[in-house]
């Protein structure tokens, strides 16, 4: 007998109530799996949501759409009689700053109709050391299916900054740990490659008596994204001493687009170990963003930044405008930052702090943002930046 507070309760019927519980959740489990149903888009479907948001990047944009569509079709076919498998192709995205990676992931999420997380690579250290373990993901996941695992052994999953647990100091081995590099890309090939997880349902490690769950990461379409900081250089270094090999003359290289040629071997250099490039058969590049691009991504998407400003001041009743000048004129100077889209955002709240401040108190109605105001604030900002 076992004694709590107010009550006795006796072996017998703890396993019982155990055995009852574990049929509940297999049936759930089972009527999860059957009553799987969703409206299959079509890869065209899904790239032209995509479109609404994420400006350009087409060959990334097809790449996931295509990668979405498989996933759908496999896990809606899985356990059918025929012994054709289909596998599932994980994919990694490589591509500079602030040139879509995250948002393409985020648009993804809000499309689907399975579950979907993103993870932050940059958090995992290896089991034992302060951080987060890489089976956290699952945990991650296990929220957003509602702890319905067969929901969960079916979703995506969305890892970030993956090129942050490269191997580090490569050339350097007086670094005899590596605690958030190789150790982590060891704990993630489990992951990849399907296989049984347990799964701690609260994550992290703090909750020590929690009961794992165990998830199947077979179905699990992993998506990997990062900037992979000079793997243009990489590359080139490789297409340099191939291309002496195999006949130069043939070939032409866009000298200055060089992630399109991207391939295993240079993540490999990058210091990904190669079991782990292996497990990320498809490969696809983010282009980086030239002024008609930023221009576009101002202006275009369903919430493009100027959109925002717009709506912000329309809720105080005041009609803002940008002339032609001075969106050309905030491109120019995103195009100087070098941070791709990510520098928008900064340049366009300098040039509007001014405006925010006076114009809920002012009688005016109306404010046209011209080149002449946006250079004065912007160039004041920095010159403020500077003194402070
Ligand atoms: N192709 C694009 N179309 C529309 N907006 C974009 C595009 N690329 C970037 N942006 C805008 O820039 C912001 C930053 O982009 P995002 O977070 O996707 O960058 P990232 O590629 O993940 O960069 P990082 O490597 O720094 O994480 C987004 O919030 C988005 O508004
Ligand atoms: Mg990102």
């Amino acid at each position: 007998m076992i004694y709590g507070l107010t009550g006795a309760i006796c072996e017998n019927c703890i396993r019982t109530a155990a055995d009852l519980i574990r049929d509940a959740q297999q049936q759930k489990q089972m009527e999860s799996k059957k009553n799987f149903q969703v409206k299959l888009l079509k890869p065209s479907e899904i790239k032209r949501r995509l479109d609404q948001y994420v400006i350009g990047q087409d060959e990334a944009k097809k790449v996931i759409s295509v990668a979405v569509y498989n996933h759908y079709k496999r896990i809606m076919y899985a356990g059918s009689t025929d012994d054709v498998e289909i596998e599932k192709s994980n994919i990694v995205m490589v591509g500079d700053t602030g040139t879509g990676k995250t948002l393409i992931a985020k648009t993804i999420a809000k499309m689907l109709e399975v579950p979907f997380c993103i993870a932050d690579a940059t958090v995992f250290t290896e089991a034992g050391y302060v951080g987060e373990d890489v089976e956290s993901i699952l945990t991650r996941l296990l929220q957003a299916a509602d702890y319905d695992v067969a929901k969960a052994e079916r979703g995506i999953v969305f890892i970030d900054e993956i090129d942050k647990i490269a191997r580090k100091g490569a050339d350097n081995p007086s670094i005899t740990r590596d605690v958030s590099g190789e150790g982590v890309q060891q704990s993630l090939l489990k992951l990849l490659e399907g296989s049984k997880v347990n799964v701690p349902p609260q994550g992290g490690r703090k909750h020590p008596e929690q009961q794992f769950i165990e998830v199947d990461t077979q179905n699990i379409l992993f998506i990997g994204s990062g900037a992979f900081n000079n793997l243009d250089k990489i590359i080139a270094e490789r297409m340099n001493t191939n291309v002496i090999g195999y006949n130069a003359k043939n070939r032409t290289v866009d000298k200055d687009n060089m992630l399109q040629y991207v391939s295993a071997q240079d993540f490999k250099t990058f210091g990904l170990i190669p079991e782990l490039c292996g497990r990320f058969p498809v490969i696809t590049y983010l282009n980086a963003l030239d002024a008609t691009a930023l221009k576009r991504i101002l202006t275009e998407p369903k919430n493009a930044l100027i959109k925002q400003y717009v709506k912000l001041f329309e809720l105080d009743g005041i009609r803002l405008e940008f002339a032609d000048e001075a969106i050309d004129y905030i491109v120019e100077k995103a195009v100087e930052l070098k941070l791709g889209a990510r520098g928008l955002r900064s340049i366009v709240e300098k040039i509007m702090t001014n405006a925010m401040y006076c114009f809920p108190d002012s009688k005016d109605k109306a404010i046209t943002i011209d080149k002449k105001y946006a250079q004065e604030q912007f160039e004041h900002s920095i010159f403020r930046f500077l003194e402070d």
